[in-house]
């Protein structure tokens, strides 16, 4: 059965939105890992928009099943790692305007500096996962830095109109997710996965871990993070 990240980054974005204490993303993670999620995942944004330094040191503390920071490729970010030790680090796209991640990382395009980052952390102890847009130059790029794991990036899928969309983009995941399995790499996937549109993905075998956020979280704030968790894993069953 696929593993399921719960990233908790809009819990706190709410916090965010009055600069106070609430909701704590601290108990967030609890209630998720109580609620039977395979990890918590967590995006240090350099604006610090959502998640802040000292959630993370404490997350790093709480946290029982396993913790992926999502950082920018830098050299400040793999410093915080180093010294925090999440259980793997995901290295993505920021840009400050943007909403969300809004693509994958440009491997081949940038090789020089994500091979040395990838390097660092890999020599601390931290695996490392790449999140790039499910092309086979990507995944051969993404080995050719010795990642651990890609995270291939559903976007693209979950913004598909129509089956002749979708179907494509269903089959650049699957060939994406194949290649990185046969290369010997993890593969996970995530960004815009909710209640609809994850079971189809869940007929590609190779995609042992899917990382979702802001749906479970929405989802939560009407029925309880504790059922929004519990349904989300039902459909990875
Ligand atoms: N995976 C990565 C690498 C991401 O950057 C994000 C968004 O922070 C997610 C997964 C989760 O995306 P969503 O919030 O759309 O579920």
């Amino acid at each position: 059965m696929p593993r399921l990240g719960v990233n908790i980054d809009h819990v706190a974005t709410l916090r965010q939105a009055r600069g106070g204490t609430d909701p704590d993303p601290l108990t967030a993670a609890m209630l998720v890992e109580l609620a039977g999620a395979d990890g918590i995942v967590v995006h240090l944004r350099e604006d610090r928009r959502h998640i802040q330094d000292r959630d993370l040191r404490l997350l790093r503390e709480l946290i029982r099943t396993k913790l992926d920071l999502e950082m920018a490729t830098d050299e400040t970010m793999a410093k915080i790692a180093l010294t925090i030790k999440p259980d793997m680090v995901t290295l993505v796209p920021e840009r400050r305007q943007e909403l969300t991640t809004e693509g994958g990382l440009d491997v081949a395009g940038h090789k020089n500096r994500i091979q040395r980052i990838v390097a660092q952390l890999q020599k601390g102890g931290i695996p490392v996962s790449l999140f790039i847009e499910p092309n086979l130059a990507q995944v051969k790029a993404a080995h050719g830095v010795s990642a651990d794991f890609v995270e291939l990036h559903t976007g693209r899928y979950a913004n598909a109109h129509g089956s002749k969309e979708t179907d494509a983009e269903v089959a650049a995941l699957t060939q994406a997710a194949k290649l990185a399995h046969k290369l010997g790499m993890g593969v996970n996937a995530g960004h815009g996965l909710d209640y609809r549109n994850l079971t189809r993905l869940t007929q590609i075998p190779e995609i042992a871990e899917y990382n979702i956020g802001h749906s479970i979280i929405a989802r939560a704030v009407l029925v309880g993070i504790d059922q929004a968790v519990r349904e989300m894993k039902t459909l990875l069953n």
